[in-house]
């Protein structure tokens, strides 16, 4: 029922360190990966390591050239993990137009323009599809200064609730995951903080989120073992987002 064997997915910035880890994931249950990210080297060394069945293209999710380059690089795809994403950390009241811009660039407007050149593929191929967007729970609670990535992963749970109902007809799914904080090199001065470290001890779980968490998670939206789930949010986050104020 997991199994992706004969599935083809690509992953959007599989450079970094959760679309490395769901491009091992799937290729682990049998797809066919392609890799995908600016930093073409990170994506090409763990192509390699993957070994058959793997390959890593350039994109650019803020060019729409780029990416229409890179969905014709990739050939016909099951599966899409729309994860590329990045964070702009200042306050509301200071918080950059350019900074907006480039969040909204890329978590937003990168993340449709990748989900609509890959559905407008896999309907033309008439095979059906999962796409998997990337969010957060920040998506839905807030915390200060981040006011161009809670407003851009809000937008694309949305775009994903939007998505699953006109895309059913062509048994294309659309689900989002969306991950609690994960322990990365970025935010290990912070959570080994006091400020981080009494926000560990507000997750019901006592802990942060390893890359290994969202495995089950992603394999269910990406295989037939989620065939009837679309519109879905699955939120992965130790209790984080539902822990008493
Ligand atoms: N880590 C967490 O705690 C956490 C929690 C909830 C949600 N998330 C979400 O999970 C996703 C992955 O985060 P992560 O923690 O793995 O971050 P990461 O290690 O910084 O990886 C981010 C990835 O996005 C790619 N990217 C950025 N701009 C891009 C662009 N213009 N075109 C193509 N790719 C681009 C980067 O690749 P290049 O720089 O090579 O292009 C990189 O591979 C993000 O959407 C993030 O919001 C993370």
């Amino acid at each position: 029922m997991f199994s992706l064997e004969g599935r083809r997915a690509l992953v959007t910035g599989a450079s970094g360190l959760l679309g490395a880890r769901f491009a091992r994931v799937l290729h682990g249950a049998g797809a066919e990966v392609v890799l995908a990210a600016r930093r073409t080297q990170a994506c090409a060394a763990l192509a390699e390591e993957l070994g058959a069945r793997a390959m890593a293209v350039a994109l650019d999710v803020a060019s729409p050239a780029s990416v229409a380059a890179a969905l014709d690089a990739a050939g016909p795809l099951d599966i899409l993990v729309n994860n590329a994403g990045i964070a702009a950390t200042r306050p509301f009241l200071e918080h950059r137009l350019e900074e907006w811009d480039a969040v909204m660039g890329v978590n937003l407007r990168g993340a449709f323009l990748v989900a609509q050149q890959a559905a407008r593929r896999m309907v033309e191929a008439g095979r059906g599809g999962s796409i998997i967007h990337v969010a957060s729970i920040l998506g839905e609670r807030v915390i200060p200064g981040v006011a161009s990535y809670t407003a851009a992963k809000a937008g694309l749970l949305h775009l994903t609730r939007q998505m699953a109902v006109e895309l059913a007809r062509h048994r294309i799914r659309v689900n989002a995951l969306a991950p609690g904080y994960v322990a990365s090199e970025l935010n290990r001065d912070f959570f080994a903080s006091e400020p981080g470290q009494a926000m560990i001890r507000r997750i019901p779980f006592r802990r942060l989120g390893q890359p290994d968490d969202l495995d089950g998670p992603l394999l269910l939206l990406a295989s037939d073992a989620g065939r009837y789930m679309t519109g879905s949010v699955l939120t992965v986050d130790g209790g984080h987002s539902v822990a008493p104020l």
